[in-house]
């Protein structure tokens, strides 16, 4: 079990790299399973759900190589099994993207179900509709998903709910299945973006991601054979962004897409905090006699606001001025980390999908677990904006999603260590 012990109370200042994203990775890899060459994927972040994921590759023949930091080579001609049984599969979320990567490349797959943050029921019952609508048969029995197809057919499937898994996973079936795929009410976030120009790069025919109306024209193959480089973690990005207001400093995130960020950068200067864009840089400060202000809330797929900035949006509602509002519309149990901001001084009361947060608090220091992902990291900000010594437990599940998460924040003033425990 890993800590870190966070000496909180001073600014945060300068400026921080944000590294590739983590969800659009995920899909990125995965989306190289189903090709018909090698191909180099670059600007990975170097975190643990990616190792775990290129393990997973390997475990089923497929041939991983490291080039260098942040850049493999990957060929997914040698898989030998569209098996996927390994415990492996069980640590992190991203593996249910080989359900549609080795559908669309054998015609079948068999999968443990897959892991990751635990805030609620994760069905995928859409991901099956999907694969349904082109012509596979599914089933889930012992913990396992199996899905078969004679011959993959394009369909339309319309999602009921928006989600981003699920469009992942139909657009990676669909790219190479026999006939025209369109998905409706697909999921628009930046990742889906980046997964269909990275398999239109490699040889596919896929329009209008980014829109609600996704069109997918099968290829039988995708000859790849071609570099790919993946867009900056909006979500990283905004942990850094929000943390210069929380600690009163001036922070400045490098190698972003600012139009990205916009459903936070806009949230941001509603508060009262200066957010100053540049062309691939955000700068972000609170102007000398100013103040931050509360604010409502609701977490909405892209473009509204990210339900993964949630936890660290919650923390600066704490310090601000008023009362402010959280309303989680994705996940139907999101709040398990404000018991731990409670008993570091935050007020906030909970029901059901609704946070109310009374400001002003004063954080102090205090022993708190990292529940999930994202919930860890706004216990670790709000140990950076508290009085006194804060130990966060069981960083591990932090450390899923944030590359060298007490480097960056040590370059920018922060006093953390990385301590390993019984
Ligand atoms: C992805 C992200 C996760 C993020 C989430 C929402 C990855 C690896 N994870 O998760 O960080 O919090 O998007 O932005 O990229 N739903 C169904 N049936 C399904 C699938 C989803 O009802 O078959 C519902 C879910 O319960 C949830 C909503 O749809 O309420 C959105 O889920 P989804 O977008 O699929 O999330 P993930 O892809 O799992």
């Amino acid at each position: 079990m890993r800590s870190y012990i966070i000496k909180g109370g001073n600014p945060l200042t300068g400026h921080v790299k944000i590294g590739g994203s983590k969800n659009a990775s995920l899909a990125v890899l995965s989306a190289a399973m189903a090709l018909d060459g090698p191909c180099i994927i670059d600007n990975l972040p170097d975190i643990t759900d990616l190792s775990v994921l290129l393990q997973i590759f390997s475990d089923i023949g497929a041939t991983v190589e490291y080039l260098e930091p942040g850049k493999v080579r990957l060929d997914a001609t040698t898989i030998n099994t569209h098996e996927v049984l390994h415990d492996r599969v069980t640590q992190i979320r991203g593996s249910y993207y080989l359900m549609g990567a080795l559908l669309g490349r054998f015609g079948k797959v068999a999968l443990r179900m897959p892991g990751g943050c635990d805030f609620g029921v994760r069905p995928i019952d859409l991901h099956l509709k999907g694969f349904e609508a082109l012509g596979a048969k599914t089933e889930m029995s012992y913990g396992i998903v199996s899905c078969e197809a004679e011959e993959l057919t394009g369909g339309g499937v319309f999602l009921d709910t928006v989600s981003v898994g699920a469009t992942v996973n139909i657009m990676l079936a669909a790219v190479k299945a026999k006939g025209k795929t369109v998905i409706d009410n697909a999921a628009r976030e930046p990742h889906i973006v980046d997964v269909a120009n990275f398999l239109n790069a490699m040889g596919a025919d896929i329009r209008g991601a980014g829109t609600d109306v996704i069109r997918i024209n099968g290829r039988p193959t995708l000859p790849a054979n071609k570099e790919y480089t993946v867009i900056p973690d909006q979500i990283e990005a905004g942990t850094y962004m929000i943390l210069a207001p929380l600690t009163g400093g001036d922070i400045t995130v490098e190698g972003v897409i600012p139009k990205h960020m916009e459903p936070l950068s806009a949230k941001l200067v509603e508060m009262g905090v200066e957010v100053e864009e540049g062309d691939d840089t955000i700068r972000c400060y609170m102007k000398e006699g100013s103040s931050l202000q509360a604010a409502s809330f609701k977490t909405m797929p892209y473009p509204g606001f990210p339900t993964d900035l949630q936890p660290q949006a919650t923390v600066l509602l704490c310090v601000a001025e008023g009362t402010g509002r959280m309303i989680e519309n994705v996940w139907e149990n999101r709040f398990q980390y404000v018991d731990a901001l409670r008993l570091m001084g935050a007020n906030i009361i909970t029901s059901g999908r609704l946070a109310v947060v009374q400001g002003n608090s004063h954080l102090t220091g205090s022993q708190v677990t990292a529940r999930d992902l994202r919930a860890g990291a706004a216990l670790v900000m709000a140990g950076l904006a508290a009085r006194g010594t804060t130990k966060v437990l069981d960083i591990e599940r932090v450390e899923r999603g944030y590359e060298y998460f007490v480097e960056k924040l040590t370059r920018l003033g922060a006093r953390i260590e990385r301590f390993e425990s019984e």
